[in-house]
């Protein structure tokens, strides 16, 4: 069925290609965004613009993220979306948010139960291959030397992670998606490999292991979900080369 959809993040890494994915599919979409022309102008956190952007919508994906404020930026979206047509609301988590005991990921924690209460639904996924290559780029730029997690990751290509989430938004927004993340869970030491054996560079690596509950809990694999995604990290970086 085809139905209007406003996508919060509409700009961002994931928001950019959920809105191609959508409109693909031949729904109506709307981004929002605080600057960005071509896109329904709003803020989350002081509210503006968001009752115009939400009018005659039937689905929101809050996709939108600044890193410390989010559980401000989803009550004020809750808020108006009360006020406005009650659209259903689909939020993007992060897989093992209620597990590895990050502070992003208590806020997480806290969205997925304010969602629930209003009575939308979170997908958590896993990281995606930009975030993972941004930080394999940042731990090898040393000439000899680089350093990895020395823990398991399975990062998932942003475009599954786009169609899962609109498969949500066409099905029946089934109270627990679950977890979604790539088809390979991999060491952090075989995913830098691949990076570095495609960017033709040379380096010693070096594990880099925390104490803490933390890294504890990520090296038992709490954020490395079950699959269901299908583009590879080789594919990934093949793109990007
Ligand atoms: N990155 C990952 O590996 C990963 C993995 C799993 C889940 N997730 C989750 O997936 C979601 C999307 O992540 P992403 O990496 O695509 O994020 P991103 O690239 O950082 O984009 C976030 C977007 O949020 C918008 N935004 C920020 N503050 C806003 C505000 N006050 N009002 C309106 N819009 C605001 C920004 O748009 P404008 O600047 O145009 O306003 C920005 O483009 C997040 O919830 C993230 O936690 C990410």
């Amino acid at each position: 069925m085809k139905r209007t959809v406003l996508v919060t993040g509409a700009t961002g890494t994931l928001g950019r290609d959920l809105v191609a994915v959508l409109r693909e599919r031949g729904h109506e979409v709307r981004g929002l965004s605080r600057s960005k022309p071509g896109h329904a102008h709003g803020d989350l956190l002081t509210g503006e613009g968001l009752a115009a952007a939400l009018d005659g919508v039937d689905v929101v994906v809050h996709a939108a993220t600044d890193g410390r404020r989010d559980v401000a930026a989803a009550g004020k979206l809750i808020e108006a979306m009360k006020a406005g047509g009650r659209p259903q609301l689909v939020f993007v988590s992060i897989v093992g948010v209620d597990r590895i005991p990050l502070g992003y990921y208590k806020d997480k924690v806290t969205i997925e139960r304010m969602v629930a209460a209003y009575g939308g639904t979170s997908l958590r996924a896993s990281q995606f291959h930009d975030l993972v290559l941004t930080l394999a780029k940042a731990l090898t730029t040393l000439p000899l030397i680089g350093f990895y997690p020395a823990f398991d990751l399975r990062p998932v290509e942003v475009h599954d992670v786009a169609v899962r989430l609109a498969e949500i938004v066409e099905g029946d927004l089934p109270a627990t998606p679950g977890d979604f993340s790539g088809p390979q869970r991999r060491s952090g030491r075989d995913l830098w490999r691949a990076y570095l054996r495609q960017a033709g560079k040379r380096r010693l690596l070096v594990p880099v292991r925390l104490p803490g509950r933390i890294f504890r809990a990520l090296r038992a694999g709490a954020g490395t979900g079950p699959g269901g995604g299908t583009g590879t990290w080789e594919e990934f970086l093949l793109r990007r080369r």
